[in-house]
């Protein structure tokens, strides 16, 4: 893994400017380098604010075109679910902008068999990405966001999808929340050219520093993710609280 990045922006309209600027030079990137972003967005509340960001100030600066869209995770719940997290996606921002149906890969999360969906899931990436037996998609952006209990994408602690080193998708049970959900395993999220965490609030500020700071065992789910490409963290101040390098 490269190092660690950490950027601190001063308040929470600053922080999703910053991570849409971020998201819009690396989908330049990717796209003048082989043509197409394969990015991959998270879910929860956080990343409103940058999908929305990206669909107004950034959208003429977005190559929304080559950009081809997964979910790091995904409830086990319809697309027009207020739980989902494509719905989420799709209200705030690719309903908005110039995109084919053809680009979005969303989780047919509403196979009331989860394992299944899981499975119909990781075909798509293997189909989208080309991979033979065993290989893990490289996503050139992979978008999380750290729950308050440092889960990570739908990895709780204690779940057994923390153990998972071969399948790429998964159903994994969240006893807290009696339910399975469809999620990335940490093989396909360290696989990434870039990993990038965006969190925002005060709530979020003990365990920031906690996942970021502090040594524990078990680690916490975001303290696993390790990627063999680049590792930032978008935080702004209210989180970035109780950082020693705040
Ligand atoms: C989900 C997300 C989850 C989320 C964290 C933070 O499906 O909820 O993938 O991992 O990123 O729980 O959620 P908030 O942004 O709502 O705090």
């Amino acid at each position: 893994m490269r190092a660690r990045e950490i950027r601190i922006s001063s308040d929470a309209k600053q922080l999703f400017h910053d991570a849409a600027a971020k998201f819009v030079e690396i989908a330049q990137i990717a796209v003048r380098e082989h043509g197409r972003f394969m990015v991959a967005l998270s879910g929860g509340s956080t990343p409103r604010s940058l999908y929305s960001e990206l669909a107004g100030e950034f959208r003429s600066a977005v190559p929304w075109e080559q950009c081809i869209f997964f979910w790091s995770d995904e409830r086990h719940v319809p697309p027009d679910d207020p739980e989902s997290n494509y719905r989420m996606a799709y209200e705030t921002m690719l309903s908005k902008v110039p995109l084919s149906a053809k680009n979005i890969h969303r989780v047919i999360a509403e196979n009331p068999d989860a394992a299944a969906a899981a499975e119909a899931y990781q075909e798509a990436v293997i189909d989208v990405f080309s991979l033979s037996p065993g290989e893990f998609p490289r996503f050139d952006l992979i978008l999380l966001g750290m729950g308050p209990d440092g889960h990570t994408a739908s990895l709780f602690p204690g779940s057994a999808g923390l153990n998972e080193t071969k399948k790429l998708v998964i159903a994994n049970w969240i006893e807290k929340f009696k339910s399975h959900r469809i999620t990335f395993t940490f093989p396909v999220l360290n696989n990434a050219a870039c990993v990038l965490f965006l969190t925002s609030g005060t709530d979020k500020a003990t365990m920031l520093k906690d996942v970021l700071e502090e040594h524990h065992e078990p680690p916490f789910p975001c303290q696993l993710v390790k990627p063999n490409g680049a590792l930032i963290w978008m935080v702004d101040q209210a989180a970035a609280t109780d950082l020693k390098s705040a």
